[in-house]
């Protein structure tokens, strides 16, 4: 898919534009946290990352072949760095600091963002 035609809102399950996804109360400095919408092979997957006082929002699919980051085996993720995530399938590496660009690995396009804030 490509990232030109992609709108997140327009996906089954996704939450609208606006919509609180969750409590800032819930998020952990550094810390990655999904929240699912939505069930089984439907559900809309997202990442929430708290980084200096910003609050990161992305859609929970890699680029490279529109998986989720985290490893099938496991829901964890990889972090690379304090501010990068490690896809669990090819490693591409996204920093999640500035606009989910790619920073090193196969995808060469950035994870889809859909907020941030401060
Ligand atoms: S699916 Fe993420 S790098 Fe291939």
């Amino acid at each position: 898919m490509s990232k030109l035609y992609f709108n997140w809102s327009e996906m089954k399950n996704a939450p609208t534009p606006g919509e609180k996804v969750c409590d800032l109360s819930s998020l952990s400095e550094g810390q990655i946290k999904e929240i699912v919408f939505g069930n089984n092979k439907d559900a809309f997957k997202i990442i929430v990352f708290l980084k200096e006082g910003v609050v990161h929002g992305y859609v929970n699919k890699c680029p490279h072949h529109w998986l989720t980051l985290q490893r099938r085996s496991d829901s964890t993720f990889m972090m690379w760095s304090e501010i990068e995530v490690m896809c669990g399938h090819h490693s591409s590496v996204f920093d999640l600091t500035n606009s989910g660009r790619c920073t090193d690995g196969v995808a060469q396009e950035p994870i889809y963002q859909m907020f941030h804030y401060s």
